[in-house]
């Protein structure tokens, strides 16, 4: 007898703006979950340039280089296109139909209630984000996911308020139509919070990041120069790691008993800030080196990106296509 069929893998998708190189936020906050899935789930990972569209249609041309710049990014890092689907949103027209679908089934109210819809508003007030394709983000999202079938989608906190919404297109898509899509979980992993150099949340808009593509040089500078515990004004004052920015580094790239040494020597005034921050400087440098050799390597070649991303977007396409068969078929045409 044959041996029973392995249960069959579920379905991951996730998505990532291109609206330029990554940051060690985007690392410790998304890719480095995408890269722990990557085993065990089927995943669909895309570049969403449509997505940056809806903010950055004045300065379309960028999207782009970007779209590259994110590519490698993620492949540095070791995403593996043998093992996941890495693809951009804009090369898989699908996207775009059933978005346009989806718009028909969706309550104005629900869209001008995502809460992400006015603070993102607030937070990029230099750009006209007052347009239809703007309020209609969450439903592109929506599409981006479903079109997989997506069973987990694994994001950080930010995003639930998106999910929510997807899960109540699906009912309602599946209640008024047929029974076509799952309902996406949320796969919430709890990534501590990276600070940057001025103590905010590391963000390209806040102009805080270190990147990933950062040269050693300019790492150890962003880091020299980080705010720590405002407590200790001298090497002789006492501090507390957990109210130090600087810390969150040491958090997500040191060991864990390297992390307990410096914070009993912190909080004794043992060690100083300098000599604290070089062991998070190590830490990452060893991350980050490696990463940047193979980086090289696709700066030397850059259409083998890009091949990379046509070869799974020719994967994306055929899930892709199946579920448009379906949908179109449900609702008649
Ligand atoms: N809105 C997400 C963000 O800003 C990006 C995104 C687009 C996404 N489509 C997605 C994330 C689908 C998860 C699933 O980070
Ligand atoms: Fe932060 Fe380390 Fe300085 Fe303590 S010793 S304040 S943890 S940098």
């Amino acid at each position: 007898m044959s041996p029973p069929a392995p249960p069959a893998k579920k379905i991951i998708f996730s998505g990532v703006r291109p609206t330029g190189p990554a940051h060690l936020g985007n690392y410790v906050g998304a890719f480095r979950n995408w890269l722990r899935l990557q085993d065990d789930y089927r995943c669909f990972y895309s570049i969403v340039g449509w997505h940056a569209l809806s903010s950055e249609y004045a300065n379309a041309g960028s999207i782009r280089d970007n779209i590259w710049e994110v590519a490698v990014d993620l492949l540095s890092l070791g995403l593996d296109p043998a093992k996941c689907v890495l693809f951009a949103q804009s090369d898989v027209q699908e996207h775009a139909e059933l978005h346009l679908i989806l718009s028909m089934f969706i309550p104005l109210p629900w869209l001008e209630r995502v809460p992400t819809y006015k603070e993102m508003q607030l937070e990029l007030a230099d750009k006209d984000l007052n347009t239809y394709g703007f309020l209609g983000y969450p439903v592109l999202q929506t599409a981006d996911i479903i079109l997989y079938k997506a069973d987990v989608v694994p994001v950080g906190e930010d995003q639930e308020a998106h999910l929510e919404l997807a899960r109540e297109v699906v009912r309602r898509f599946n209640r008024l139509i047929a029974p076509v899509f799952p309902e996406p979980q949320t796969l919430l992993t709890d990534v501590p919070r990276l600070a940057g150099t001025d103590g905010r949340k590391m963000s390209k808009s806040f102009g805080n990041a270190v990147y990933l593509k950062d040269p050693p040089a300019v790492i150890r500078e962003k880091i020299s120069t980080m705010v720590t515990d405002t407590r200790r004004k001298r090497r002789s004052d006492a501090g507390e790691p957990n109210d130090c920015p600087a810390f969150t580094l040491h958090r997500a790239f040191v060991a864990k008993d390297k992390q307990e040494e410096l914070a009993r020597g912190c909080r004794s005034a043992g060690i100083g800030c300098l000599e604290c921050k070089k062991v998070a400087i190590d830490a990452l440098l060893a991350f980050l080196l490696p990463t940047q050799e193979i980086r090289a390597q696709y700066e030397k070649n850059p259409q083998a990106v890009w091949k990379i991303l046509a070869e799974g977007a020719a994967r994306a396409r055929q899930a892709a296509q199946k579920t448009m068969a379906e949908v179109r078929a449900s609702l008649g045409f």
